[in-house]
């Protein structure tokens, strides 16, 4: 009898249900009985010893369920060493309740905080298993994560849509794409969907390489423009002041967000009909596409492989089309950002694309 407990944390994304299944049908595979305990709403569900038992039928039908079965929440790993507001202390209430359940290992599907915290709770003598979830594909050590392609697929279908009435009407569009850290999928959203500039967290911009380029434009006679601009785009200004001015201003703005900054310097420069279009959570949202299906099936079936072989303390990813796996210490607490270097950045210079540096 093997007793496994699973749990979903962070923010959510198309393929954490068919990855809970990958998983749990590779267990059926290569065990006769397997108990399966399922957290509700991520870390706090361990933390209160709320679960639910599941049985093989309630992974049927979920390969493509958006969302997750279980629930989810944002535990800061920061905030880990510090107690619930009532009162109770973190660590050692999941380590209760995971020796209570007399688990042989816990699951934990989540982006790069919550990977901190399983290498925590690794560190702390439980047998983890961590699966790379979230549409950012940030998480270091994998070339890829489960989400990120059905949430490029979405964005890069907005950029789609947006092209059509962009050049009916010969506006500017700004399309602004999730990512505050890193601009995975504002680069691959950009290039997919065409954009004319890209504009990402780790390339900072000048805003009047962006008039140039819709100059240049301009005077191809293309009467439109589309600018995919991620979430954490940053200026050149901002981003050579120290941080915490930096986060002063940025507070300090009038703007919901640096797209419709971006849109208003645009309108104000050339008199433009400018639109933001922003398509926020709905990447997140919906079926995993089949390439996120068969990434995810292939991650689940990885780590049932992994809790058979008791090889636990591991990420699981994916490295040049193989699926492998690093310790969870090696993975936490960095990030994977786009180098300017990327070969897909300089690929997409030479099509034209402008980064505005
Ligand atoms: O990490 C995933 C992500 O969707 C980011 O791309 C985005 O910036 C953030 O989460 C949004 O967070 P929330 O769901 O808390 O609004």
């Amino acid at each position: 009898m093997k007793r496994i407990g699973m749990l979903t944390s962070g923010g959510d994304c198309q393929a954490l249900n068919a990855t809970m299944r990958g998983v749990v049908k590779g267990l059926n595979t290569l065990y006769k009985n397997v108990e399966i305990y399922g957290f509700l709403e991520g870390y706090k569900g361990l933390i209160y010893g709320n679960y639910r038992k599941l049985k093989p039928e309630d992974f049927s039908g979920i390969l493509t369920k958006g969302g997750t079965i279980l629930g989810t929440s944002r535990q800061p790993f920061k905030m880990m060493g510090f107690p619930t507001d009532d009162g109770i202390e973190k660590v050692p209430a999941m380590k209760e309740t995971y020796n209570k359940l007399k688990l042989d290992c816990l699951v934990v599907l989540g982006g790069n905080g919550s990977q901190k915290t399983a290498n925590l709770l690794s560190e702390e003598g439980l047998n983890v298993i961590g699966l790379p979830k979230t549409i950012d594909n940030d998480i270091w050590g994998t070339d890829m994560t489960f989400g990120f392609q059905s949430a490029v697929d979405i964005a890069t279908d907005t950029i789609d849509c947006i092209h059509t009435t962009a050049e009916s009407h010969s506006r500017v569009f700004v399309v602004e794409v999730m990512g505050h850290k890193v601009g995975w999928i504002t680069l691959h959203a950009g290039i997919a969907g065409g954009a004319d500039v890209i504009l990402i967290p780790e390339i900072p911009y000048d805003i009047k390489n962006v008039y140039k380029a819709i100059e240049n434009r301009a005077k191809e006679g293309k009467k439109f423009t589309i600018l995919a601009v991620a979430e954490g785009a940053i200026s050149k200004e901002l981003a050579d002041l120290p941080k915490k001015e930096r986060k002063a201003k940025i507070a300090e703005s009038p703007y919901p967000s640096v797209a419709y900054e971006i849109a208003d310097q645009i309108q104000k420069k050339f008199g433009a009909d400018v639109r933001v279009t922003v398509p926020g959570h709905t990447q997140r949202g919906g079926s995993p596409d089949s390439y996120d299906r068969v990434l995810s099936s292939r991650l689940g079936a990885k780590a049932a492989e992994l809790i058979k072989d008791k090889d636990f303390g591991k990420l699981v990813v994916m490295k040049n089309g193989i699926v492998d796996t690093i310790p969870l210490a090696e993975s936490a607490g960095k990030l994977k950002y786009v180098s300017p270097d990327d070969q897909l950045v300089q690929n997409a210079k030479t099509l034209g694309i402008c980064f505005g540096d």
